[in-house]
């Protein structure tokens, strides 16, 4: 099957005044419709600039280069006009901080419609019926009443459920959703990620997901890529991720997973992530705290070893 996504070599890099940003160093991975992957790895590894970057919702001093190739098209050649048609009807992001994507001052159901006059030419009329029938989708009780409240007389998870909603309302090929979770109790997490995984049946839709969470990544994604210093160390489906994890990388992430029960003091890896100023250009990000580590791993950029047509990991010790 044709990818419905296909990033190829992508690098996002800031050029500010301290220096160079290196983001994302060169990633590359494909996406089929109605697939979900999930994006793990510490923070400041790259996760958020790397969907960012496929948005094209970066500040000028961005610098993207490879391509992202969407539908057969590569956005990279895409002028302001074009992305924006493209973020208003295929592609919807969840953002990781829901306050600040939501506008204070305009109503919930004013502000999840907005897309729809925008982009699909749709009548008022349509455009109010279909926003109460999302919320209902989305699971907020009295949608018709709720749809005239403004932000702040929704709770956290219920305005996280009004993101998911104001991200579907569109009927995008692609969800990306940036830790959609994180600022809910877990009941409500599990809640919102079923939802996200019963519209995503109901249509078709493809999904990136970037969580912290592996327990969540495993339980809702086919594919689970590991990002570290802004580049992938290891892609697998869940099955061969949960089966035979390779990276040490992605061992350290595995370990500190807290285990219910378990009186073992919980295993962190140790060392900070790479300051990515100052990452060099040649060598294995992860050398540094790598507890397997060789000589080659500073000096060589790691092979790709392919384990399988789903299962790559990018590191010498399975040369
Ligand atoms: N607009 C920007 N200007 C300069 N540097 C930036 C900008 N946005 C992100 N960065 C830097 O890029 C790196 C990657 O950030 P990113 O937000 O992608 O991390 P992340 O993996 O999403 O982390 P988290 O899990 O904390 O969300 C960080 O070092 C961050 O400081
Ligand atoms: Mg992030």
């Amino acid at each position: 099957m044709e990818y419905l996504l296909e990033i190829k070599n992508l690098k996002t890099h800031f050029n500010t005044k301290e220096g160079i940003v290196k983001a994302v160093n060169g990633i590359s991975y494909g996406l089929k419709k109605g697939e979900t992957v999930s994006i793990v790895g510490e923070s400041g590894s790259g996760k958020s600039v790397s969907v960012l970057s496929i948005m094209r919702l970066l500040p000028p001093y961005a610098k993207i280069n490879g391509e992202i190739i969407f539908k057969g098209e590569n956005l990279l050649t895409y002028d302001d006009k074009k992305m924006r048609k493209i973020r208003g009807n295929n592609i919807s992001m969840i953002f990781q901080d829901p306050m600040s994507s939501l506008n204070p001052t305009i109503k919930i159901g004013q502000q999840i419609m907005e897309p729809l006059l925008w982009h699909h030419k749709v009548s008022k009329n349509e455009a109010r019926h279909k926003t109460i029938q999302i919320l209902t989708e989305v699971g907020i009780p009295s949608a018709k009443e709720r749809f005239h409240q403004y932000p702040f007389e929704f709770s956290g998870g219920m305005r996280q459920r009004v993101m998911i909603a104001m991200a579907l309302i569109s009927e995008p090929d692609l969800l990306i959703a940036d830790e959609p979770t994180t600022s809910l109790d877990v009941t409500v997490q599990a809640q919102i990620l079923q939802l996200i995984r019963k519209i995503q049946e109901k249509r078709g839709t493809s999904v990136i997901l970037i969580t912290h969470n592996l327990a969540v990544a495993t339980m809702v994604s086919d594919y689970i890529i590991v990002m570290y210093g802004g580049r992938i160390v290891e892609k697998a489906t869940t099955e061969e991720f949960l089966k035979k994890p390779l990276h040490p990388y992605t061992l350290g992430l595995l370990n500190s997973i807290p285990i219910l029960k378990s009186k073992k003091s919980l295993n962190t890896i140790p060392g900070q992530p790479p300051n990515l100023r100052e990452l060099e250009e040649v060598g294995c990000p992860f050398a540094k705290r790598c507890g397997k580590k060789m000589s080659r791993c500073e000096e060589e950029n790691p092979p790709r070893i392919e384990l399988s047509d789903t299962h790559i990991v990018y590191c010498w010790l399975y040369e």
